[in-house]
């Protein structure tokens, strides 16, 4: 599984995320100061962005215009309910490190993609059709939010939106619950995505995010998480404990302390491992998709985690992994079991863990993956199973979208390794679309018992 899959990690990078070699003094020197990456202030050039900020934003941009169609399917409704959060907004611009452009920073972008998915779903409509947004930019610096205010005004996609753009200068965490009752008091719906950008890991407590799931359950929220601050400074000081406080990991610090002392070169993994577990099962949300972002101009590789309580939104961002092949990777799995991502080095050797970037080989070692592992997971249902509960019960543990599962479905159809109902009990062609409600088993001929005696 692990012959073939491109990485595009730089060596130095990977050694930090992986527990290599990264001499820290080295790491230092290299990294900029806060107030020196993210300064705002009118008339003064705005700051540079890190290459691999653009991916983020690009997987931003492109996540909510996919949103927006996947929700405006239906040609009947005239309108789509939509608030957007940006809970560490920034001052709306950048400097592009390459060609010294000003490019636009999340704010715009949410605002830019509201207005051509707006244009999107108008096509072929003869009613027309708005997306009613509102905005709520958090913003706790105050030049910055003045430059923000400044940088939404002058942008085209603002125009006609003002009076729905809500600037809240102030800290995320003590204003969520105004945003969250604001939100509430518009429709039935609530939904709502969340980007919830911090610098660093210490801004963006696990209670914030339980609190958007339980308070407004059809909310999206992207998080970034600077993980591998958080691995380097692995240590026993009180500090340290309170930063792991605001992720609720204080427990652990003994544990990571310890993993740090005894695990040789594996350290950094192991303790990354951990991580994963932990913020999926503290986030309230069901669905989960981890990436960290493959970073070739900055020692500051992060995670950026979307959570859903939903397998349809965790399948749109996964797609759009594989639509975008940016520099978003996971370590890993093609097949099922990709939580442990290659995280798990009790799993995998750390010097064989492969970096799975979504490009054509790890496509195809999907494919490869799924037509072994799929009729394995089957098993475990002990009979038929209805295709939606098989996917929900696995969305979270594979880098396939759904529309990759049901083709392989479909494939050991056809080789007669599974067999496919219609809910009316009526068995399907192999060739067929998978319905969410159709139900799926082994095969019950010998066929897949006799092959898998032959192997
Ligand atoms: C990484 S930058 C955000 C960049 C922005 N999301 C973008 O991509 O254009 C983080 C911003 O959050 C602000 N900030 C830091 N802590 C905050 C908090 N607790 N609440 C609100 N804003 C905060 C900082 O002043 C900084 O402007």
């Amino acid at each position: 599984m692990s012959n073939g899959i491109k990485c595009q990690m730089p060596n130095e990078q990977k050694s930090l995320l992986l527990g290599g070699d990264a001499d820290a003094s080295q790491v230092k020197k290299k990294t900029k100061t806060k107030k020196e990456l993210y300064e705002w202030s009118i008339g003064k050039e705005p700051p540079l962005l890190g290459l691999h900020s653009i991916s983020k934003h690009e997987v931003l941009e492109a996540y909510i215009k996919k949103y927006v169609s996947i929700l405006t399917k239906n040609k009947c409704a005239d309108q789509l309910m939509l608030s957007l959060v940006d809970g560490f907004a920034g001052g709306g611009v950048y400097t592009h490190p390459e060609t010294q452009q000003r490019i636009p920073g999340s704010p715009i972008l949410m605002l830019n993609a509201i207005a051509e998915a707006e244009v999107e779903a108008n096509l072929g409509r003869r009613k027309p059709f708005r997306v009613n947004g509102q905005f709520y930019f958090v913003e706790r610096s105050a030049s910055t939010i003045e430059h923000l205010k400044k940088e939404v005004s002058n942008a085209p996609s603002s125009a006609n939106r003002m009076e729905n753009i809500h600037f809240i200068a102030g800290n995320f965490t003590e204003n969520l619950d105004k945003i969250i009752a604001k939100i509430k008091s518009r429709g039935k719906a609530h939904r709502a995505i969340f980007l919830l950008d911090q610098y660093g890991y210490t801004a963006v407590p696990m209670a914030d995010i339980r609190r958007i799931f339980y308070e407004l359950p059809r909310a999206e929220v992207i998080l970034t998480i600077a993980v591998d601050w958080l691995t380097h400074f692995v240590n026993e000081s009180e500090s340290f404990k309170r930063a792991l406080k605001r992720l609720e990991l204080e427990r652990y610090q003994d544990l990571f302390v310890r993993i740090r002392e005894d695990h040789g070169r594996d350290w950094r993994a192991e303790i990354q491992h951990i991580l994963h577990g932990h913020f999926h099962q503290s986030s309230g949300a069901e669905c989960y998709t981890p990436f960290f972002v493959n970073s070739v101009d900055s020692n500051r590789a992060y995670w950026l985690l979307h959570f859903s309580k939903h397998s349809t939104a965790r399948d749109a961002m996964m797609e759009l992994h594989w639509d975008l092949n940016n520099h978003f990777e996971h370590f890993g799995k093609a097949g099922f079991g990709m939580l442990c991502l290659g995280f798990d080095p009790r799993q995998v050797p750390l010097q064989n863990q492969p970096t799975f970037a979504f490009d054509k080989d790890a496509r195809e070692l999907t494919r490869e993956a799924l037509l072994i592992e799929i009729p394995e997971k089957l098993s475990e249902f002990g009979g038929s199973t209805p295709y939606q509960m098989f996917f929900d019960r696995n969305v979270n543990d594979t880098p396939a979208t759904k529309a990759m599962i049901s083709d392989a479905i479909r494939q050991l159809a056809k080789d007669k390794d599974i067999e496919i109902f219609s809910e009316n009990g009526k068995q399907r062609a192999c060739d067929v679309k998978l319905n969410d409600t159709d139900r799926i088993r082994l095969a019950q001929t010998e066929t897949f018992l006799l092959r898998n005696i032959k192997d």
